[in-house]
């Protein structure tokens, strides 16, 4: 206080003594600091420029649900640059109107208890705030989500830290279970609406797609919904929005809208599964490279369509420890979005999971170098070929050289998994 006293001193002193030059040097800092506030605000929104190569913005929306986010946030942020303009205003004013040499000395009124100002300062707010909670109550309401018919419905699982994702009933396909399983890459057919079911036995996680929709928590113990509808194919990245451990940041998914027909090509391919493990008396299938015995260890936590694919709901599907890894090798990622999926790096992540992703479940079973210390290098060869090679015989869906193995949209009931023995 004692200082602020003496520098207010030191200013009167400058005013009374009229030293210009003094005077000068002061209000040069001032504007000085002015324009370093300034480039500093230029450069934060510069950062904010609304482009796709910024897949997790929240400014771009892609779909009708994100544009009415999209719109709250926009009332939210003109309503509050009126108040910051209004309330700035007023404090120049005041410092100006009311300023010593100007009030002769004296105190300005006091307005302490002043029921007019009160009564105004009490109302303003309470108007701003209720334009907002309209809008923001008929929002949510609108996008409560609740299957209707002719939606497909699929069910995420939240694990730490990882999505499990499980197709269930598709009410195109008459209400059918397409028993699907997945993780982290969500694909979805374009422009139809698909009702999320959000569940988790462990912690609270939640599910966001910035571009498609706002964010819904998974809960333990109970079932959250939110319906996503992409308007154009593509990819729209999604990110856990709850802190929930050590690898939060390492919860990415990705939601990939197809056309309808390349969407029942992919659901068909899930279906049809990959090949299995080689069998105790060696018989392999013609035309199928069949899994290593290495593989056998990751069949304790993974599953496989094909291999030993069990469809699993509600309790149990919520204690799968790994995801499913039917057609692995058409992901982009690994370890919901750490690494990019390719050779080196699924090497390096099956080689030693801890120094990857520190703190994951994998880590705990597959120690730094198990699977070479037991299979030797030509096994761990073996097995990083074989989860390189799990996709459809006739690509990946999208893929150039991609061609659809299945006539679509139908999915077939044939192409229901096969168990497979592992042995
Ligand atoms: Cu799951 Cu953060």
């Amino acid at each position: 206080m004692r200082g602020g006293r003496m520098k207010r001193g030191s200013h009167d002193q400058l005013v009374q003594s009229g030293n210009p030059s003094a005077l000068r040097r002061r209000t040069g800092g001032r504007l000085l600091t002015l324009g370093l506030l300034g480039l500093v605000t230029m450069f934060v929104l510069s950062a904010c420029s609304p482009e796709d190569a910024k897949p997790y913005t929240t400014i771009s929306p892609a779909s009708p649900t994100a544009d009415d986010v999209q719109s709250l946030y926009e009332l939210v942020f003109w309503l509050a640059l009126i108040v910051f303009i209004g309330v700035q205003l007023a404090i120049v004013y005041t410092a100006l109107r009311f300023r010593r040499n100007k009030v002769g000395g004296k105190r300005p009124p006091q307005v302490h208890g002043n029921k007019r100002l009160e009564i105004i300062w009490t109302i303003i707010p309470a108007v701003v705030l209720l334009i907002i909670l309209i809008p923001t109550i008929t929002t949510i309401y609108d996008h409560a989500a609740e299957a209707e018919e002719g939606d497909l419905v699929i069910d995420v699982y939240g694990k730490q830290w990882w999505w499990e994702v499980h197709y269930g009933q598709d009410n195109e396909q008459g209400g059918e279970n397409l028993g699907i399983i997945t993780a982290n890459e969500i694909h979805i057919p374009v422009g139809q609406e698909v009702v999320f079911n959000l569940r988790t036995n462990n912690v609270i996680h939640s599910f966001w797609v910035p571009r498609l929709s706002g964010k819904m928590d998974l809960m333990p113990g109970h079932t959250n919904s939110i319906s996503v509808t992409a308007p154009e194919a593509g990819e729209y990245f999604g990110e856990c929005a709850e802190f929930c451990g050590a690898q939060h940041a390492w919860m990415r998914f990705k939601v990939i809208a197809h056309p309808v027909d390349d969407f029942y090509a992919w659901v068909n391919a899930q279906r049809t599964g990959n090949p299995g493990i080689v069998s105790a008396d060696g018989d392999v299938p013609e035309g199928v490279t069949a899994a290593p015995q290495a593989f056998s260890v990751c069949l304790a936590c993974h599953t496989v369509n094909g291999v030993n694919r069990y469809v699993l709901t509600g309790e149990d599907a919520l204690a799968q420890n790994g995801p499913d890894l039917t057609n692995l090798a058409c992901r982009e990622t690994i370890a919901a979005g750490m690494l990019l999926f390719n050779r080196e790096n699924l090497e390096a992540w099956v080689n030693d999971p801890d120094a990857i992703k520190p703190g994951n479940y994998m880590a705990d079973q597959i120690t730094e170098g198990l699977i070479r210390d037991t299979y030797g290098d030509d096994g761990f060869n073996q097995l990083i070929d074989y989860l390189m090679g799990l996709q459809p015989a006739g690509g990946c869906v999208g893929t150039p050289g991609w061609t659809p193995a299945v006539a679509s949209p139908v999915a077939s009931p044939e192409a229901t998994p096969v168990a497979t023995p592992v042995t």
